[in-house]
């Protein structure tokens, strides 16, 4: 259940991300720089190692909070056939639409509130760094659940909702996703040792639907 809170952070809030985007886009445009990579490209290769061998080339994949369409770059690459990006930040929309046009990469783009909810179904449900800014957000406790609430509805009965954080552990995120989810397996990350604990930096998680 929800009953870890985090302090709210400009993190958590629409303008930060938009002002973020701007200058990301500013950078885009005067350098082609795409900007940043969530976590790291090791991270990155984790999660599409996953993807490759579990899921079609025809499935329907979300990305959540989709920033610059990073990930959707590669798996459009890969010749994934059904891919949206989701973003409440018009200018992080704007920015990915233009690395997708650029490269000639077929990909739609909607401006979409998670926690408003989603407008279609998918196979494929992917978050990296989303839950962790709504975590982030005054009222979290009802952020995280409506987004929870939103993301289970907007699941296909036979899908997979994978979801990268650096705020919560893999425990964390299991206790957190229980009453709407089960784990059906966890990503390994890098791990790193401290006063004789180990510890993850980044957790990544593979749901299915209860
Ligand atoms: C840490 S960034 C991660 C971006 C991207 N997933 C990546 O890995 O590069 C968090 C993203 O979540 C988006 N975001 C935060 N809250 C959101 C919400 N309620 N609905 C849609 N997007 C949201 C932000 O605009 C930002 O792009």
């Amino acid at each position: 259940m929800l009953n870890d809170e985090l302090d709210s952070s400009e993190l958590g809030t629409l303008e930060y991300w938009e002002q973020r985007y701007k200058n990301e886009i500013k950078n885009y445009s005067d350098y082609g720089d795409t900007g940043d990579v969530w976590f790291g490209e090791d991270i990155v290769e984790r999660i599409i190692n996953w993807l490759t061998k579990n899921i079609a080339k025809t499935s329907k994949i979300a990305d959540i909070g989709c920033g610059n369409g990073h990930i959707l770059t590669e798996l459009a690459r890969l010749d994934y056939k059904d891919l949206t990006g989701l973003d409440y930040s018009q200018t992080a929309i704007d920015l990915a639409q233009a690395i997708a046009q650029e490269q000639k990469l077929s990909i739609k783009y909607e401006v979409t509130d998670i926690l408003e909810g989603l407008k279609a179904t998918y196979n494929v449900i992917h978050d990296k760094g989303t839950y962790d800014a709504v975590s982030l957000s005054t009222n979290s406790k009802e952020s995280c659940m409506k987004y929870m609430i939103n993301v289970h509805e907007a699941l296909r009965p036979d899908g997979y909702f994978i979801i990268t954080s650096c705020n919560w552990t893999e425990n964390e995120l299991k206790d957190h996703f229980k009453q709407y989810f089960l784990i059906h397996q966890t990503i390994s990350t890098p791990q790193f040792k401290f006063g004789g604990k180990v510890g993850n930096v980044v957790s990544i998680c593979v749901f299915v639907k209860k």
